[in-house]
């Protein structure tokens, strides 16, 4: 029975110390060229390898981030759990991410850059936190996790999932009548939404159209998710003011792009929240012993709503 790591080797040295501390009876190994396929149980791995079938006793495969939507599910033999990454250090650094930018946001930072750029010093009128209400679709651990850390801000909150939700202090919707209620009520609009059938181009010129005039919105979901015409078109005539976004299709964009000289957009290279992999260890270790111990591990996909 072993354990393949198949990422980058400084990560997998982290893993291998940690695996070696807490897991001495289970083999570790990072060099697939090595392994015996037939021991291999585990497998840790950002996409799916294309000789996957060499491994004929896999039980899980574990992503080594959140996301799953990277995965060729149907390359996976249907007994194989698929498990996404749910570790402290994601959700701390997504935290931080969306604190930033609804704070950018908030507080009109690529008004005030435009300005700059100018040479021009004039205060605009700063709407209140309490009158700046922050929406997040997707409320599973990011987004409650999100929600969590801008409630001291004191802005109003609302969140959007497919089943129903009780969040202290946050007003939730679900289903598609809650989305055009959510929206209509939505001034800074996050979007951590897992890459589906169901949610490809999900932000489009329909979707940022039900936002408020001048609303602003924060991507940090999946590139695919989001129709760029459509975005370019709302903040060039005004709907929306501004936006952040982590998340492209493709990713880089082409050196050609609108969205890298955008006024209006503020661009990161897919960095809001990256695998920690001293917590990431301690996540698959402790998903490890639950496996052992006859329990679902945290971050189980339901393989057919695909996230
Ligand atoms: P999660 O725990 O699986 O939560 C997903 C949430 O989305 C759930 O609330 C789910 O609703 C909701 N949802 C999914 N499909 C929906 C649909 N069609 N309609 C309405 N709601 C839907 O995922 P997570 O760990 O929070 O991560 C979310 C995503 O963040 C990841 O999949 C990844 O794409 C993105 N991410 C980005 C970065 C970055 O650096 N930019 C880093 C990490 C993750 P239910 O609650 O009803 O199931
Ligand atoms: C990053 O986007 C991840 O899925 O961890």
């Amino acid at each position: 029975m072993t354990f393949l790591f198949n990422s980058d080797a400084t990560r997998g040295a982290v893993f291998a110390r940690a695996f070696a501390d807490a897991l001495p009876g289970l083999p570790f190994s990072m060099d697939p060229a090595t392994v015996d396929p037939d021991a291999v149980r585990y497998l840790i791995t950002w996409t799916i390898p294309q000789d996957l079938a060499r491994y004929r006793n896999l039980d899980i495969v574990f992503s080594i981030g959140a996301g799953v939507d990277q995965f060729t599910m149907t390359a996976l033999p249907d007994h194989v759990k698929v498990v996404r990454m749910v570790e402290d250090g994601i959700v701390r650094m997504m935290q931080e991410y969306a604190t930033l930018a609804v704070l950018t946001l908030h507080r009109q930072m690529p008004a005030y850059r435009a300005q700059q750029a100018e040479i021009v010093w004039r205060a605009l009128p700063q709407p209140q936190a309490a009158e700046r209400r922050v929406g997040v679709l997707g409320l599973g651990v990011l987004g409650q996790a999100v929600l969590d850390r801008l409630k001291p801000f004191g802005f109003p909150l609302s969140g959007w999932s497919r089943s129903p939700r009780r969040l202290d202090g946050v007003t939730c919707f679900h289903g598609a009548d809650g989305l055009d209620a959510m929206l209509a009520d939505t001034d800074i609009l996050i979007v951590l939404l897992p890459l589906t059938p169901d949610t490809r181009k999900f932000l489009d010129a329909t979707l940022l159209g039900k936002l408020p005039r001048g609303a602003a919105l924060v991507h940090t979901g999946r590139g695919p998710q989001l129709d760029h015409a459509a975005l370019l078109d709302a903040l060039d005539d005004g709907r929306l003011s501004a936006a952040m976004v982590d998340v492209t299709d493709p990713e880089p964009l082409p050196a050609d792009h609108p969205f890298w000289t955008h006024p209006k957009i503020l661009l990161t290279p897919h960095v809001a929240s990256i695998t920690q992999p001293e917590s990431a260890a301690q996540a698959v270790i402790a998903n490890l012993r639950r496996h052992f111990a006859g329990q679902d591990p945290v971050g189980l996909i339901d393989r057919r709503r695909g996230y």
